[in-house]
């Protein structure tokens, strides 16, 4: 499903153009007002040629002008700090993204632009520390991420609405007084920071987005509950659209404040000791949410009952917990996961991005691209019973893994109505009957695993099963399968038999092929000198042997010491 990068940038260009990341405030007027009757030094919308664009200016030069606004995105302005900048103090947006810089934020920056209300200087290089306080900025957003910062994250300038620091090498505690009651979005992922998230977050009232995964943060997961303020509007977590507070070792019960957050769209957990069970409230109280990802924890019990009854929902991933039960409830309600998505589904842009799992590796998707993801990920729990045939009503899913739970039954027998299926694991469960032979009609898959069930009869043919990578390891594990790559004769095959019989065929058919090739060998091998496209034949037919030999010794030692297992009390 990858898409290609440029596919991704065009998006993050209309995105910065629209609605969420505008890169000047909201407020347009305002800069309409600014940008009317000042100088103004725009190389901004240049994204292109910005690239050769060079800003060569004497470190001693005092501009004879007042900037209101200064915008150099993208243009090579760096590596040094511009040091004309010292006598802007007009500056009220300043604008250095990506050009170049290679420095440390001079002292004077903070003096200078101490009333600019608009500072953004992200995706540069500029490293040191930042003022222990910021308090007496007047910056409603500042835009420092994906630098080289070291240090301590500073107290917060009052008036900030927007802060972004992530990507950098922020170390040490947060602020304990976060003081800055406007604060909407808070990021500060992939830093190092430790310790505790203080509990005067709770304070932060406005927050719609706060990321602060990827740290080393230890205690308390955020709870900022009281019963008593359960309803009130103007409380921590009431305009809540996208939290991630995964890649830590935050302990705990899900977040209670979330009871609040109606309006949540994304939520991350992942990777952290959070216990206890996932709250049967989750669905009702976040009727919006489209992302959950609760990714090894130590989270128990059942599934809420009514998760499916989360129509926005497209992505759902409870892998490596402990969760229990079956998975007998109304998938058909999961809407999200019913719908094909395609490049012009409505978008909803953030920046981050989070690492995605699928097909054993690690891939950075953005925003743009996770909205073409429809993953149901259950794998690695304690699941037990079938698995509903309803599933496969979700024609949307292009990731579908229940691998390593203790589900019986046969696998759903219209599997092959799930058309967008990239990668299917079914490995490490207890499925049993034939494989559907609708499986074949899957033709975008790339990855299939069936390995160690209990399957058994003929492995469908189709060209796209054939063609797997992984063609040769998909059934190992499966003692009762025959055909396709693991070779064998199901005419002769059942279930009771499970490769009996041809066992006994084996060392026959091995001394014909060894009687054939010596008496072969000498017939053969003149013409071979002769003939290419013989010689080709002869080394494909060897090779053939070997893959069909190794299968066939691999699935019957499974077998083997599965007897032995089952024998040994
Ligand atoms: C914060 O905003 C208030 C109200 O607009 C203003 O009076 C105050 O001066 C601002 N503080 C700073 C440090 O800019
Ligand atoms: C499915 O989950 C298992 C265990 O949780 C994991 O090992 C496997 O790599 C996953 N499969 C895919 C295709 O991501
Ligand atoms: C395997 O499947 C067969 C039916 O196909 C069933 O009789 C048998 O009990 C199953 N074995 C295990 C270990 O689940």
């Amino acid at each position: 499903m990858a898409r290609p990068y440029s596919y991704i940038l065009q998006h993050k260009r209309e995105a910065a153009l629209s609605h969420f990341h505008l890169p000047f405030p909201t407020n347009m007027i305002k800069l309409g007002l600014l940008i009317r009757g000042t100088a103004l030094l725009l190389c901004l919308l240049i994204f292109r040629a910005a690239h050769s664009l060079r800003l060569a200016i004497k470190q001693k030069w005092v501009p004879p002008f007042r900037l209101k606004v200064a915008g150099f995105a993208s243009c090579q302005v760096g590596p040094s700090f511009p040091e004309w900048l010292r006598w802007q103090s007009d500056i009220d947006v300043l604008v250095l993204s990506n050009a170049n810089l290679d420095d440390v934020i001079p002292d004077w920056f903070w003096v200078t632009f101490s009333r600019a209300s608009f500072l953004q200087a992200s995706g540069n290089k500029l490293h040191g520390s930042l003022p222990a306080d910021l308090q007496h900025m007047s910056a409603d957003h500042i835009y420092l991420g994906s630098n080289k910062f070291t240090g301590q994250v500073p107290r917060l300038p009052i008036n900030i609405s927007r802060l972004n620091l992530s990507s950098n090498s922020f170390s040490g505690l947060l602020p304990s007084e976060l003081n800055a009651p406007l604060l909407g979005e808070f990021l500060l992922a992939n830093n190092q920071l430790t310790g505790t998230i203080p509990s005067s977050i709770c304070q932060l009232t406005r927050l719609n987005r706060l990321d602060l995964s990827g740290n080393h943060l230890t205690g308390d997961i955020i709870q900022c509950w009281k019963e008593s303020d359960a309803n009130s509007t103007n409380q921590f977590g009431f305009d809540m659209l996208s939290l991630s507070l995964n890649n830590n070792s935050l302990t705990g019960e899900f977040p209670k404040f979330l009871q609040r957050s109606s309006r949540l769209m994304f939520l991350d957990l992942s990777y952290n000791r959070l216990f206890g069970g996932l709250p049967e409230w989750l669905p009702e109280k976040m009727p919006h949410l489209k992302i959950l990802r609760v990714r090894s924890n130590m989270f128990s019990g059942h599934i809420p009952k009514n998760l499916t009854s989360l129509d926005s929902l497209h992505y759902l991933d409870i892998a490596y917990n402990n969760i229990s039960g079956s998975i007998a409830w109304s998938l058909s309600n999961l809407k999200a996961m019913m719908t094909v998505v395609s490049e012009d589904t409505e978008d909803y842009i953030f920046e981050e991005s989070i690492p995605v799992n699928t097909k054993d590796q690690k891939r950075d998707y953005t925003f743009a691209i996770y909205k073409l993801l429809v993953i149901l990920d259950l794998s690695s729990n304690s699941l037990t019973w079938h698995v509903p045939e309803e599933i496969t009503l979700l024609i949307g899913l292009t990731n579908l893994n229940l691998s390593n739970n203790q589900l019986t039954g046969p696998i759903p027998n219209h599997i092959g109505d799930l058309r967008q299926l990239d990668s299917l694991d079914l490995s490490f469960n207890e499925f049993s009957g034939a494989i559907p032979s609708s499986l074949s009609a899957l033709t975008y898959l790339s990855y299939l695993n069936l390995l160690y069930n209990n399957l058994s009869g003929a492995i469908p043919s189709g060209q796209q099963l054939q063609a797997l990578d992984n063609q040769m390891y998909i059934y190992i594990g499966n003692p009762g399968l025959c055909g396709g790559p693991v070779g064998g004769n199901c005419s002769s095959h059942n279930a009771e038999q499970s490769g009996l019989g041809d066992m006994n065929d084996m060392p026959s058919l091995y001394i014909a092929m060894s009687i054939g090739f010596v008496v072969g060998l000498w017939t053969v091998f003149c013409t071979m000198l002769m003939k290419r496209t013989w010689r080709d034949a002869f080394f494909r037919f060897i090779d053939r042997t070997y893959d069909m030999v190794y299968v066939q010794v691999a699935i019957r030692w499974a077998h083997v010491m599965e007897k032995t297992q089952e024998s040994a009390p």
